[in-house]
């Protein structure tokens, strides 16, 4: 996996981001097994809680398109702050249904800070379906 690329990748991303409140563009990128991309940013709205994260737009964006969590290699969210972009609770939750669990999550900065994790090491104890039976 070309790290740098899909960091690259979500940086791009972020030229789309519709952020016109917080002016805080997040850009996320899924690597696919056959090397291409799904990008994301964030949309934002006038009644702020209806905005939504760079992150899950681009994994809804992936299971539109049909492709499965198989295919599915790593992901890269982005923003150009100073601080690490973390994905939010509720991204995590939403990511640790339908991405990889051992799969990279790739926080980056556009100045070129960076962390690798995992969905399984950013959501311990998680909630599934499993949690209902
Ligand atoms: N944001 C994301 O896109 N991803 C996250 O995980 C955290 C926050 C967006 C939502 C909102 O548009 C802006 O960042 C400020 O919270």
């Amino acid at each position: 996996m070309n790290e740098l690329e899909l960091i690259n990748k979500a940086i791009e991303a972020q030229k789309l981001s519709y952020s016109p409140y917080s002016h805080f563009a997040v850009g996320a990128a899924i690597l696919l097994k056959d090397g291409s991309y799904i990008l994301g940013a964030n949309i934002e709205n006038a009644s702020y809680g209806l905005s939504m994260c760079a992150e899950r737009n681009a994994i809804f964006q992936a299971i539109l398109k049909g492709i499965k969590k198989e295919d599915m290699v790593a992901i890269a969210i982005t923003a150009d702050a100073n601080d690490l972009p973390y994905p939010c609770g509720a991204c995590r939750q939403v990511l640790s249904e339908l991405f990889p669990l051992d799969a990279p999550v790739i926080v980056a900065t556009n100045n070129g800070k960076k962390l690798k994790s995992s969905l399984k090491e950013l959501l311990p104890c998680i909630f599934t379906s499993e949690s209902m039976e």
